[in-house]
């Protein structure tokens, strides 16, 4: 059972919760212009919203990639969003790769505000979200 771990970042807070996440799984993060060369059978994917969309480069990656995807969970950083799932989950109908529910989503720092976010506590959640969905999987 292979695990990837892609993002898509603009100042770095996403990339944060995907090294806490890879460091868990023992596995390389890597920013979504870096394909999938292999299947792998569970991949945590990280964006976030700019003007209440995900950058094109995230969905690019999915459609790009979607033969070598087995399921994708989602993780990411708003300033005040909760999720991006219904966005995400459009790009997974349409090429038919499979979307976890279960998702990790928290505050990230924009210009003032939720400084430091994500913290070091949100780190450690995301990192604790992943195992979970790992030992869900039975992996
Ligand atoms: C141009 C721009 C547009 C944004 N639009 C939204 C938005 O629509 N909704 C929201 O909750 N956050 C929005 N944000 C805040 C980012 O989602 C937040 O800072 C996020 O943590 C950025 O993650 P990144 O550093 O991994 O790119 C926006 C940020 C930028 C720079």
């Amino acid at each position: 059972m292979k695990t990837a771990v892609r993002y898509y970042t603009r100042s770095g807070n996403t990339k944060k919760l995907a090294d806490a996440i890879a460091g868990r799984l023992g596995v390389e993060a890597a920013p979504v212009d870096k394909g999938l060369l292999e299947r792998a059978d569970v991949v945590f994917l990280g964006c976030s919203y700019y003007a209440f969309d995900v950058d094109d480069s995230v969905k690019e990656f999915i459609r790009a990639n979607r033969w070598n995807i087995g399921k994708i969970v989602l993780f990411g950083t708003s300033a005040a969003m909760k999720s991006t799932y219904k966005t995400v989950s459009k790009v997974a109908e349409e090429t038919g790769v499979e979307l976890l529910h279960e998702e990790f989503h928290c505050r990230g720092q924009f210009m003032g505000f939720h400084k430091g976010r994500p913290n070091g506590e949100d780190c450690s959640a995301a990192a604790d979200f992943a195992e979970k969905i790992m030992e869900k999987m039975g992996l």
